[in-house]
């Protein structure tokens, strides 16, 4: 077995560089935004132009979420499609006839456009986010909602949502699972006491996430290929294919399983048991399985974090075996476990309630494709005002959790948080 590699450079990141880079990238944000607009108000029969931010993978399947929402009556437009990489930019623009953008900039002063679905690498996530809403669009941010060295950014971003009273939805689509309401009404109505402890896992076998596909080997920097725009407020290093087109193997860009897995099990329960911010956040794992190419993500990540309301949650991800254990929410009065739950879309078919007294009984479940419905409560919310499932301050407390976890990962210690001044300490 071959613990992390803590040559690596994430590895090395003390918090005073971890400060550094945190500030660095709020300076770049607050020096980028180019325009401030207040985003034109819709009404009842309006369309809602949206535009979207990186069309690779999930890019593509959010266009086509829209595009299916849009011919089952939604009233939603696809206008534009934005993309440091030509090829997708021009295969997607052509597909759903919609025009094409090399920088979100250019797409941003589209005034066609109401809404934007942010899908880049997780650096870009918030930069780009923030640069949405001082242009005054609304925003479907996919998770996580920042990267994980970003969380003081991810705080700004917060806060400018707030003062310019844009409307933001975190993509942690099985937030909107009809199933995990049932959880959350069977914790309200005390079926199991008071929550003390939650256990749930991510398991896979293999590391096709990370890996990713690179589809062409002789890509490079150019008219069609934007590396600068991809690296962000990243760390200026020379162009590889595999740092492109596979970035969730590397530090810089990604975190491996608790920022790219674990939000789809963790944030339903963050959402269902009414949880704030973490006090405190230890984690362990590394590179077990996959070590025989350039990859600095673990394969392997456990975490702890405890919260003040006196709850701890406990995850754990191995991507060598794909064994399950059912998740448990044990309260002092009973246990609830939830049968055949897991996936990127939440959900799951049972909820068993087994109390200390009594009988135990079976609550039906649903696994159904959280997404659209994700999408139909952001669009719904963009009309209202009124705020998302996944709204941005529920995002900043799954983000404190994530970023602390990497943190206390990374430099092998625990991190805390100071409430007060809402910031991680090391
Ligand atoms: N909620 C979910 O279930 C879910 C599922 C998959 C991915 N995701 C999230 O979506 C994000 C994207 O993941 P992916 O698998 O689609 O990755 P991907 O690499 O397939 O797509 C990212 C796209 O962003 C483009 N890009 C890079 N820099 C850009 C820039 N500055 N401006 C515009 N475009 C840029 C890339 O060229 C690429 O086409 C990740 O943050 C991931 O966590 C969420």
């Amino acid at each position: 077995m071959k613990p992390v590699a803590l040559h690596s450079r994430g590895a090395q990141l003390t918090r005073r560089s971890f400060l550094k880079q945190t500030t660095r990238a709020a300076a770049t944000v607050a020096i980028a935004a180019p325009f401030v607009s207040r985003g034109r108000v819709l009404g009842a029969n309006d369309r809602i132009g949206v535009g979207f931010i990186g069309v690779g993978g999930r890019g593509r399947s959010h266009v086509n979420t829209v595009k299916k929402l849009g011919e089952s009556g939604e009233l939603v437009q696809i206008v534009a499609v934005c993309d440091a990489y030509g090829f997708r930019l021009n295969e997607v623009s052509q597909q759903v006839g919609a025009k094409a953008y090399r920088k979100h900039h250019e797409l941003l002063a589209d005034s066609n456009i109401d809404v934007v679905c942010v899908a880049t690498p997780d650096r870009l996530h918030v930069p780009q986010a923030i640069d949405a809403i001082r242009a005054g669009k609304d925003v479907y941010c996919e998770k996580p909602m920042g990267h994980w060295s970003q969380f003081d950014l991810c705080r700004t971003f917060f806060e400018e949502t707030q003062k310019l009273k844009r409307v933001v939805q975190v993509g942690n689509q099985g937030n909107s699972s009809p199933a995990w309401g049932k959880v959350r009404d069977l914790v309200q109505q005390g079926a199991v006491g008071r929550i003390q402890h939650v256990q749930a896992g991510y398991y896979r076998f293999g590391d096709w996430g990370e890996r990713m596909q690179i589809p062409d080997p002789q890509a490079k920097p150019g008219p069609e290929l934007d590396w600068d725009a991809f690296l962000g407020d990243a760390p200026k290093v020379p162009f590889t294919v595999e740092r492109f087109f596979s970035w969730r193997r590397y530090l810089d860009y990604a975190g491996g399983p608790c920022t790219d897995l674990f939000p789809h099990v963790f944030t339903p329960f963050v959402s269902a048991l009414g949880l704030n911010y973490p006090s405190l956040a230890v984690a362990s794992g590394g590179v077990f399985k996959f070590t025989t190419y350039d990859r600095e993500v673990p394969d392997t990540f456990n975490m702890c974090v405890d919260y003040p309301e006196l709850a701890s949650v406990n995850l754990v991800c191995t991507l060598s075996n794909d064994h399950v254990s059912e998740p448990a929410i044990r309260g002092d009065e009973g246990t609830l476990t939830l049968q055949n739950a897991g996936g990127w879309e939440g959900g799951f078919d049972s909820i068993t309630v087994i109390p200390h007294k009594g009988e135990r009984r079976i609550v039906p479940g649903l696994k159904t494709e959280a997404t659209p419905l994700h999408w139909k409560n952001f669009l719904s919310c963009v009309r209202t005002r009124e705020k998302p499932v996944s709204d941005v301050e529920f995002g900043l407390k799954v983000q404190a959790a994530l970023s602390m976890s990497m943190l206390a990962f990374l430099n092998r210690k625990v991190a805390t948080f100071d409430a007060a001044k809402h910031q991680i300490v090391l």
